[in-house]
């Protein structure tokens, strides 16, 4: 057999010989340039024929029998009886296996916004990063490593680790008022992972669950994937605003709403809508997921009562998280749950997820119990109110009397109506030509609702940039 072809240039560099000569070998075995049974020269003549030393052709020889692609016995070595040969297999012949994710997956496909986007003046939802005090927390993760024991190590406890649990409860039973106690809190890598959860355990495939339209549109993405039917249910001042219809038609099983600051519109759910929502959740079965957005960041006064709490067994799972309060790619967050569920919960929980970061989570609990945490959320609201003034008024500057602003009563985002005639898309896609984060209001809709705006965060932009920034808007704005 004539194997010359074998090491025929090119020859790349960077390759040792005996591994270009198995990667060669294996490669003709898959396609079936080498077929099954083909006899291969002894090892000692395909040296002298390649210019090579014999243990180079041993050594892929070996590797190859030990892969299962070469067989040896008495007589010699011979190519394997593979199932197919793989690599021959002519592409479009119908044969081969789709090589395609599930069609659920399309979901996840739409909808990210660049990833560089995050640093850019306006991007919503990217807190101060200059302003994180990276002092303190250095010290809590370093104490959590000193005391670090093999426990750290392993996957966390149950529901997170302990101290991390109970330093939460604290403080939301002081700052939030909700009367839960460490049994009733699950640490989740971030709220998404917390909405991914909620998905799978609290419903099953095919259930309905309500999102606001407009919404929070990486929550859908949860769904979808876990999924759930998505029904958009539409948002007016007082927040998530289901009619008849959709109780009746679109009967839910998991409610997901931002009653403390609807995102992406900005707006604070009453109390009447509160209550209303719980009584009809509970009268159709439904679980309500209360993402607790932003309601750390209120401008002026306390949040608004959360609904969790706001009713004896009210059927409520709250979900916070430390990406806005301390910084996203720490992915910790957290659910609190009703006591009837804590525990299937929590079990059920570890079981899908295994979860990890022992240290970071002693170290957070570590933050909260010296207090450096809630020092932390007062010195960045008062930055936050100073960022949110500074562009009001620069916004108010360069667009005068006809500006339409909402949603700054808590968070880190401002929203800008814009009339009909100046379509929001194609404000947003010259801004981002102009170096500018922000977001289209009707990306985050879906039909009939239609919406026209622009999604300002002001979270990472201080008041020195503001300037700066909205002049770029403006020419964004004004074609
Ligand atoms: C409505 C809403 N909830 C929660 C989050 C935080 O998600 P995570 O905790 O997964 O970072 C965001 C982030 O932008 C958000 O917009």
């Amino acid at each position: 057999m004539e194997l010359d072809w074998l090491l025929a240039p090119p020859l790349p560099e960077a390759v040792p010989r005996q591994r270009l000569l198995y990667l060669r070998l294996r490669e003709a075995i898959l396609s079936g340039r080498l077929p099954a049974d083909a006899r291969l020269p002894a090892s000692r003549s395909l040296a002298v024929t390649l210019g090579i030393a014999r243990n180079t052709v041993l050594f892929a020889y070996e590797q190859l029998v030990a892969e299962g692609c070469l067989v040896a016995d008495r007589q010699g070595t011979r190519v394997a009886a593979l199932p197919a040969a793989p690599l021959a297999m002519p592409t479009g012949s119908g044969l081969e296996a789709p090589l395609a994710l599930s069609v659920r997956a399309a979901a996840a496909r739409q909808h990210e916004p660049a990833r560089d986007a995050e640093a850019l003046p306006f991007s919503p939802g990217v807190p101060d990063f200059g302003a994180f005090p990276f002092r303190a927390w250095r010290a809590c993760l370093e104490r959590a490593w000193r005391d670090a024991g093999w426990r750290q190590l392993g996957y966390a406890a149950h529901g997170g680790d302990p101290s991390l649990r109970a330093a939460l409860a604290a403080h939301l039973t002081s700052v939030r008022g909700l009367a839960v106690d460490a049994a009733q809190i699950l640490i989740t890598s971030g709220t998404q992972a917390a909405l991914d959860l909620c998905a799978r355990l609290l419903a099953d495939d095919g259930d309905t669950v309500w999102a606001e339209n407009p919404g929070y549109l990486a929550a859908r993405v949860a769904f979808r994937l876990a999924g759930l039917q998505v029904h958009d249910v539409a948002v007016d001042e007082e927040g998530l605003a289901p009619v008849a219809n959709d109780w009746q038609r679109h009967r839910p099983r998991l409610i997901m709403v931002t009653p403390s600051h609807q995102y992406p519109t900005g707006r604070v759910m009453s109390l009447p809508r509160r209550l209303a929502l719980i009584e009809r959740a509970r009268a159709a079965g439904a679980w309500i997921v209360e993402d607790d957005y932003d309601s750390e960041f209120r401008r002026a006064g306390p949040a608004p009562p959360a609904l969790f709490g706001l009713h004896a067994d009210a059927p409520v799972v709250y979900a916070g998280t430390f990406s806005k309060t301390l910084y996203p790619g720490l992915r910790l967050g957290y659910l609190v749950l009703p006591r009837a569920i804590a525990d299937d919960f929590i079990h059920a929980a570890a079981r899908a997820t295994r979860a990890g970061q022992g240290i970071e989570q002693r170290a957070l609990a570590d933050f909260i119990a010296r207090g450096h945490y809630t020092t932390h959320i007062r010195r960045m609201r008062a930055r936050y109110n100073a960022h949110q003034a500074a562009l009001r008024a620069a916004l108010q500057q360069a667009f005068g009397p006809g500006l339409e602003l909402s949603g700054g009563e808590a968070g880190l985002h401002l929203v800008m109506w814009l009339p009909d005639d100046l379509p929001d898309v194609a404000v947003a896609e010259r801004a981002a030509q102009l170096g500018l984060g922000v977001r289209a209001l009707s990306a985050y809709a879906r039909p009939p609702v239609r919406c026209n705006g622009l999604v300002l965060g002001y979270g990472n932009l201080d008041e020195g940039a503001v300037e700066g920034a909205v002049a770029r808007l403006k020419r964004a704005v004004e074609v």
